[in-house]
């Protein structure tokens, strides 16, 4: 049925604003929600609708723009950010063979020369661009918003294979014509890695990584070199770009690289027509499951750099080159029994047991069913065949049955609970989610207990209890809520098994640590629905105090960027329901940060009152420290350069755009002992 014109322009309003959703939880916070199918069916839609009104499109429409991994908010942005010399595109994608044809067709109508194309494995983990000058590395950037990206150099430094200084070339004893460039490619990671990252952060209560990919854009992101070192990370790459190369082909210009000691994919096949380049995707859609490392489809490029020059670019993406992708792998199993599990939230998921089947390399026993909703569309019985996929997610879910094997009598219909399956208290179900919860939050022992261990978490408060022992406490009517870890005992302690001074010592330790912890870790503690870390440190940002926090409209709560009607809904509520007022009420009483350290604890003066500071590089304390600082004497930091700001403040390697930046509006540079001059002198 065709759309009235209005009906397609609300669709596209619909569809733009679900892409940049699903954009931001796979670019920015590593956790999609849908499959990279499920995201390329609404980007294929919004493109057809498009198509058919091309006045409404916009510059700012996802189709136009690729996708970003900055943070959103400048003050929470922990990278220096960096402009690319050429801008980081996107590729087009197709899921069909015969689409392929029409590319094929597409570029020999805007040539006349002849030319192979360059096919090569897709890697999936996330693109990293690299300069080198004179043979040496200087900066690795993130794909960012394609126009500018993060600043991850040192990150980088640490993955195996990426060279800091090049080979010179014997040919031309140097690096002639090579003096300075870049090159493109993938940081991933492979199987190996992410299964011994997810196995430890099991182990430690973490959150477990949903793919490779994420865990690799996570990773690269982190603070810390040391710790990059430590996921495994690896590096290949798939473009040369600069000024006059020496080269007439793709193929060429990554022969080189590898000769100068670049890590280049031993993957790569020129192919003649476009029927070596389908026997080239056959194949990989084959053995792409016997790979170490996660791909999900095939590049198809010109190889020859004159026929690409002609064939050009869109906004958004190049014309000689696009992306045949692989579906995901699914399988046929049986379905054995329905688990229905409560979560923190109270939240009833129903888990399928399957009979054991393999999948993209792993056995599944369980699959996700979401909700009693979609088991209702499913009409999914017991003992029936179905069918398993992995999507963006950890659990695989089931995405369809197979009705022509059912057998009618052995198939049973599921009994969804209408009660708890661990307290007993009647679900209520939230039309909005179309989930089913357990209203019980305060006593429900599964939510108690999971959301103990969501306080003790180190993302939260850090205290050093596990599982186990937070299951002990509960079980000897020690802990029923957060602010119960702040009366505990050594006495009470010792009364457990297995517990001695050394681990009882330990465990007051942290907890009398966690008293120092900030408030936007004791806030994602809190458990909020919908508030996790990121949203957690936004709100501190914006409201800096649980005061404020807790008196804000929910008006108020919409106005902070990236606060949505869920989110602002969900927070309003928490602070209204008198047992989780009380038991924040008790926490405060016990002691914990309740406002942004800076602001309340640490403020020192007024000196810096009225002034804008930005900071790049490295300092002898942390950034955050400085940040700090900055506050406690009643400045403001922000995270880029304008006409307001007051002072960059720079320490060891700077990023060289911020201080252009600076220079070009005039702004005064400060060292680091510049800056403690300037609050020690007025003090
Ligand atoms: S070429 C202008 N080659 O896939 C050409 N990209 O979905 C740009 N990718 O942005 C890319 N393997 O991050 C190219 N062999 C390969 C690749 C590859 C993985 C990534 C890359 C790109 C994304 C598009």
């Amino acid at each position: 049925m065709a759309m009235t014109k209005n009906a397609a322009q609300k669709r596209i309003e619909e569809l733009r604003s679900e892409i940049l959703r699903h954009n931001r939880n796979y670019y920015v916070l590593n956790m999609p929600e849908i499959s990279d199918f499920e995201y390329d069916l609404l980007m294929m839609e919004l493109q057809g609708l498009e198509k058919k009104y091309p006045e409404w499109i916009t510059p700012d429409s996802p189709t136009q723009t690729v996708g970003s991994d900055l943070v959103d908010e400048p003050a929470l942005r922990e990278f220096e950010q960096a402009r690319h010399r050429y801008p980081m595109l996107s590729l087009g994608n197709t899921y069909d063979p015969n689409e392929l044809a029409a590319f094929d067709e597409r570029i020999r109508k805007s040539t006349d020369r002849p030319f192979t194309y360059s096919c090569e494995l897709k890697f999936d983990g996330t693109a990293i661009c690299l300069t080198y000058e004179q043979g040496r590395l200087v900066r690795a950037l993130t794909r960012g918003d394609g126009s500018v990206g993060d600043v991850v150099t040192r990150n980088v430094e640490t993955i195996p294979g990426i060279p800091t200084l090049l080979q010179p070339l014997a040919s031309t004893s140097g690096f002639s014509g090579l003096e300075n460039f870049e090159i493109r490619g993938e940081i991933y990671m492979p199987f190996s890695s992410f299964d011994a990252l997810n196995h430890e952060r099991e182990l430690q209560g973490d959150a477990l990584f949903a793919n490779p990919r994420n865990a690799a854009s996570g990773s690269l992101k982190l603070q810390d070199p040391k710790e990059v070192r430590k996921r495994g990370l690896r590096c290949v790459l798939y473009q040369v770009l600069g000024e006059d190369l020496p080269f007439q082909s793709h193929s060429e210009a990554l022969a080189t690289a590898k000769a100068l000691g670049l890590p280049v994919s031993e993957y790569a096949q020129t192919c003649e027509n476009l029927d070596e380049v389908l026997a080239f995707i056959r194949h990989w859609d084959v053995h792409r499951h016997e790979l170490p490392f996660p791909i999900d489809g095939i590049v198809i490029k010109v190889n020859q750099l004159e026929v690409q020059a002609q064939v050009g670019y869109t906004a958004k993406a190049p014309r000689w080159a696009t992306a045949f992708k692989f579906k995901a792998e699914e399988a046929k199993t049986r379905l054995l029994s329905i688990d229905y599990q409560v979560g923190r939230t109270g939240a009833v998921t129903p888990v399928a047991n399957l009979e054991p089947v393999l999948l993209s390399g792993t056995i599944v026993k369980r699959a996700s069913l979401h909700n009693y909703e979609q088991m209702k569309q499913l009409d999914i019985r017991i003992n029936d065949w179905v069918y398993v996929e992995k999507g963006g997610e950890i659990i695989p879910k089931i995405t369809r049955i197979d009705l022509a094997d059912r057998d009618l009598f052995q198939s049973l219909p599921p009994d969804f609970p209408t009660h708890c399956p661990d307290c007993g208290t009647l679900l209520v179900k939230d039309e909005a989610e179309a989930r089913h919860y357990c209203p019980n939050q305060t006593g429900c022992p599964t939510q108690i207990k999971a959301w103990l261990l969501h306080f003790v978490s180190r993302k939260a408060l850090d205290i050093n209890a596990g599982e186990a022992t937070i299951e002990q406490l509960y079980n000897r009517d020690f802990l029923r809520e957060p602010a119960d870890f702040y009366n505990l005992t050594q006495a009470q302690l010792l009364t457990l098994d297995g517990w001695k001074e050394r681990s009882a010592e330990r465990l007051l330790q942290s907890i009398q640590a966690s008293r120092q912890v900030p408030f936007d870790r004791v806030l994602y503690g809190l458990g909020i629905r919908h508030v996790g870390e990121t949203t957690a440190k936004t709100l501190v940002a914006h409201f800096q105090t649980l005061d404020a926090l807790q008196a804000a409209s929910r008006e108020a709560l919409l106005e902070v960027n990236d606060i949505g009607d869920v989110v602002a809904d969900s927070i309003y509520n928490y602070f209204r329901n008198d047992r989780t007022a009380n038991l924040v009420e008790h926490l405060r009483q016990a002691g914990l940060q309740f406002a942004a350290q800076a602001s309340s604890e640490t403020k020192v003066s007024d000196q810096l009152a009225g002034l804008n500071f930005v900071i790049s590089g490295t300092f002898s304390c942390s950034r955050e420290a400085l940040k700090n600082t900055i506050l406690a004497h009643g400045g403001k930091n922000t995270g880029s350069i304008s006409k307001k700001t007051s002072y960059l403040v720079a320490g060891a390697n700077p990023g060289p755009e911020k201080i252009n930046k600076a220079e070009s509006l005039g702004i005064p540079i400060l060292s680091e002992s510049d800056f403690n001059q300037l609050i020690n002198n007025e003090k």
